[in-house]
């Protein structure tokens, strides 16, 4: 057995009223002293009326304790066993444990708690359903893989808060009770008792009451910040998370790109032991062009090519687009038909027209490569070795190319490229870089007017301003993103701090002066008081503490995660308030059948 329970980090072995030493820190140094260890009831082996092995678990881990009198205990009960430590006889040494030289010997046990059988077994090998250890919770926390991922995650939060101490910022707590805040997905809303009718927000992060905070002087600001957004759950998403969030004054973009790198490399060396190499940046539009997306996963390769010259006159029709832009997937020759329609669907769903695919083959005898594909035969020679070159396809390769406007283009072939990428499977590098120079806009309202691709109060490249009334789309932000492994970690920006600037911005997006007054009136007052230039950041720390654990989904990093349809399986959360509780927020509800959560 292997002693996943083993913690990474330093055991504090203090004595506590009744226990002299913790399961996991017992060696063969410990030969001949007596202890007192407690815990949960792990594994048992009977041998007889009169021998039992009992492995006795804590949050340290194991210690096999040999009882040779009779005793009545069960799995998970809770127990305190008191005897002597020895070394294990000759041949029984267990060398996948921690404590596996030694075991307790002439046990004394008492039963502090009987239990009843556990629903699912603790042990990390058996894969239970997710439904019953969210109901269980408590139990599914005592499984080594919890234990691991919430420690780990505990010391990502240490690791963060040292770094920022030390590089000066000053932790401030920001309301949860507060107005709505920019950052654009739907808010969770809570009743005010005494002001029936209405309602505060709980913010989606500390966004402007960080910028107040700057304008109140603090100069470095952080904060391991609860956050709160009522948005669609999914692996990387959850209503309640956590941020690093932080805001700095009198500084660039580069100045809180140096801070938030040391707090995130510190934090990894914390949760890995090893110190990733320093981030590198992209532009926004390199990420785009080489990977189609602004989230790229730079463990493997696969880059995207441009074709646009070498196919400016073709006679391919399906090539009419104004970009084509191609990928090749190594080894991809070998899919399968449906697998490969599979892929055009997905296309198709990302806003292409279509894929075209060839097939790359050996020819006969000595000819070259051969490129399988119905469009084959309307390729000129040029074409072919364009698409066989730039790719840098192989035998067994798959070419994928997709003609149309350059942002279909390249994100449909991103999306692709993350589909039929393979990652260095289990803990393989971890990858960061900084995404740089933003676009202000991305895409139209309803109304038809440009949407902030951060948040409105993201300050635009000086020298871009003109653009602002020709050509918005072309306008880039001081925003930044930073990704891990294809995941966005962080995003923030350098702030609008001058009035003028912001009323441009506002104007571009279509909010009136009075709209900004209601939804901001405070943040922008604040600006008419000596605002000083600042710019910030924030990153989820879930998303961080899930892919250093090597977890897919931040419900593995968070101790009372809520399922997909955002229910709270453990306390039966959302539920039904009493008419009291009700009439006295002076709320009515209407029923709507079919909504109870599962
Ligand atoms: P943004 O909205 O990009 O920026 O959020 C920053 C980071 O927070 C994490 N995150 C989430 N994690 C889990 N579940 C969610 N539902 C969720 N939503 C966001 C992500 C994301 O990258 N105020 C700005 C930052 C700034 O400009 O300073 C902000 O919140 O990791």
């Amino acid at each position: 057995m292997t002693d996943h329970t083993a913690p990474t980090g330093p055991i504090e072995n203090r004595p506590t009223a009744l226990r002299t030493h913790l399961c996991g820190v017992l060696r063969d140094s410990d030969e001949g002293t007596k202890v007192r260890v407690c815990g949960w009831v792990g594994h048992r082996r009977e041998h007889g009326e009169h021998l039992a092995f009992i492995d006795l678990r804590d949050h340290t881990g194991v210690i096999q304790c040999v009882i040779d009198t009779k005793v009545d205990v069960r799995s998970e009960w809770v127990i305190a066993i008191e005897g002597t430590v020895r070394r294990r006889p000759e041949g029984t040494v267990n060398p996948g444990l921690d404590t596996g030289e030694v075991e307790v010997g002439d046990c004394t046990v008492v039963v502090l708690n009987e239990a009843e059988p556990p629903p699912f077994s603790v042990d990390d090998r058996d894969e239970s359903d997710e439904q019953v250890r969210l109901r269980y919770r408590y139990i599914d926390l005592r499984r080594p893989r919890m234990q691991r991922n919430l420690r780990l995650r505990a010391r990502v939060n240490g690791a963060i808060r040292a770094a920022m101490d030390r590089q000066g910022f000053c932790e401030v707590e920001t309301p949860l009770l507060w107005a709505p805040t920019p950052e654009g997905s739907r808010e969770f809303s809570v009743p005010s008792r005494l002001h029936h009718g209405s309602f505060y927000a709980l913010p989606q992060s500390p966004q402007l009451a960080k910028q107040l905070l700057m304008v109140g002087g603090f100069d470095r600001y952080y904060q391991i910040a609860r956050c709160l957004r009522d948005e669609d759950l999914r692996a990387d998403r959850q209503f309640e998370f956590s941020q690093l969030d932080m805001e700095v004054s009198f500084a660039s973009q580069d100045d809180v790109m140096a801070y938030v790198s040391e707090a995130v490399l510190d934090a990894a060396e914390a949760a890995t032991g090893e110190r990733p190499p320093p981030i590198t940046h992209m532009t926004w539009a390199d990420a785009l062009e080489r990977f189609g997306t602004d989230k790229p996963d730079l463990r493997f390769g696969m880059e995207l090519v441009d074709l646009g010259a070498e196919f400016e006159k073709t006679e391919v029709r399906a090539f009419s687009g104004s970009h084509l832009k191609a990928l090749c997937v190594p080894g991809g020759a070998a899919l399968t038909r449906s697998r490969l329609d599979a892929l055009e669907e997905q296309a198709k769903r990302a806003g292409a027209a279509g894929l075209a695919r060839f097939r790359v083959t050996a020819g006969e005898g000595d000819a070259a490569l051969v490129l399988e594909s119905p469009l084959d035969r309307f390729l000129s020679e040029t074409e072919r070795v364009a698409l066989l070159e730039k790719t840098g396809a192989q035998e067994g390769d798959l070419i994928l190319a997709v003609s149309d406007t350059h942002r279909i283009a390249c994100t449909t072939l991103g999306t692709l490229r993350a589909a039929l990428g393979s990652p260095p499977v289990g803990q393989g590098p971890h990858r960061y870089v900084w995404v740089v120079d933003f676009p202000m806009f991305d895409g139209v309202d309803a109304g038809g007017n440009p949407q902030p691709a951060h948040h409105p109060f993201t300050m635009p490249y000086e020298d871009d301003l003109p653009l602002l009334d020709t050509v918005p789309f072309a306008v880039r932000s001081q925003a930044y993103d930073l990704v891990l492994n294809g995941w966005e970690l962080g995003s923030g920006s350098v702030r609008i701090h001058r009035r003028d600037i912001q009323a441009r911005i506002f104007d571009t997006l279509g909010i009136s002066t009075e709209e900004a007054e209601k939804r901001f009136g405070f943040l922008l007052s604040a600006f008419r008081y000596g605002a000083p230039p600042h710019a910030g950041f924030a990153f989820g720390i879930d998303r961080l503490a899930a892919v250093l654990a090597g977890e897919e989904n931040i419900r593995e990093v968070i101790a009372y995660p809520k399922t997909q349809s955002g229910a709270d399986l453990l306390t039966g959360a959302p539920g039904p308030l009493p008419a009291s509780a009700l009439a006295e927020l002076g709320i009515r509800t209407v029923p709507s059948p079919g909504t109870t959560p599962t």
